[in-house]
């Protein structure tokens, strides 16, 4: 396994992987997308009691919108992570329909500030987390405001993160800092790999 790299690789490493994304074309996103997203509904069945932190797709991200709209129509507990901007923290929101979301600040998607319900990091059982890149550990590298860092510590211990990402943007390793968090199992359209 290489070296992870100093950590001033990160900005580097950043800009090299979202220009890969964004240089996917519309057909290998859908194509990925619906792989990753029939891999997902195999290994999660909704029958899980607790919360599933998702996310919905912004600047080229894996689309797994169909898949959220069947798990809501399956009335699984969905949330979606809203941004605090002061603190940078996540904070889960009741997800109940994805036309209650918009584009936020930074274009972050949201739910309207008077549909805003809050979903406690206790009910929540699986996170999936978006991610310009992963490595083979679990190392993930996102935008640099260190949001999912922050996130990750306060689930709980029994919580399962899935990091979710096309095959391009995995690595063997990421350079990691002491606050990067990992996650516990990577899904592409190539397949799930646990931590
Ligand atoms: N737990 C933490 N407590 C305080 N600061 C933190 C914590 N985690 C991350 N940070 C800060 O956030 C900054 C960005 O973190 P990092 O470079 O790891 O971003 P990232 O993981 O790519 O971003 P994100 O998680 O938002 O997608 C770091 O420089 C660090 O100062
Ligand atoms: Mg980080």
């Amino acid at each position: 396994m290489a070296t992870p790299a100093p950590p001033a690789d990160k900005a580097a490493l950043r800009r090299l992987f979202l220009s890969l994304r964004d240089s996917l074309t519309a057909d290998t996103r859908l194509a990925a997308s619906r792989a990753i997203a029939a891999r997902l509904a195999e290994r999660l069945p909704v029958a899980d009691s607790g919360a599933c932190l998702v996310y919905l797709p912004m600047r080229g991200e894996v689309d797994l919108r169909d898949w959220v709209s069947s798990a809501l129509a399956a009335a699984w507990n969905l949330a979606l992570p809203r941004a605090d901007w002061r603190t940078r923290e996540l904070v889960p929101a009741r997800l109940r329909a994805l036309d209650e979301v918009i584009a936020g600040r930074h274009g972050v998607p949201d739910v309207l500030d008077d549909r805003f319900e809050p979903v406690s990091l206790d009910q929540v059982s699986v996170v999936l987390v978006p991610g310009v890149a992963f490595d083979r550990r679990g190392y993930r590298l996102g935008y640099g405001g260190g949001f999912y860092d922050r996130l990750l510590p306060r689930l709980r211990p029994d919580c399962l993160t899935v990091g979710i990402a096309f095959d391009q943007q995995v690595v063997d390793a990421l350079p990691a800092e002491p606050h990067d968090q990992r996650v516990g199992a990577l899904l592409t359209e190539r397949g799930w790999q646990e931590m």
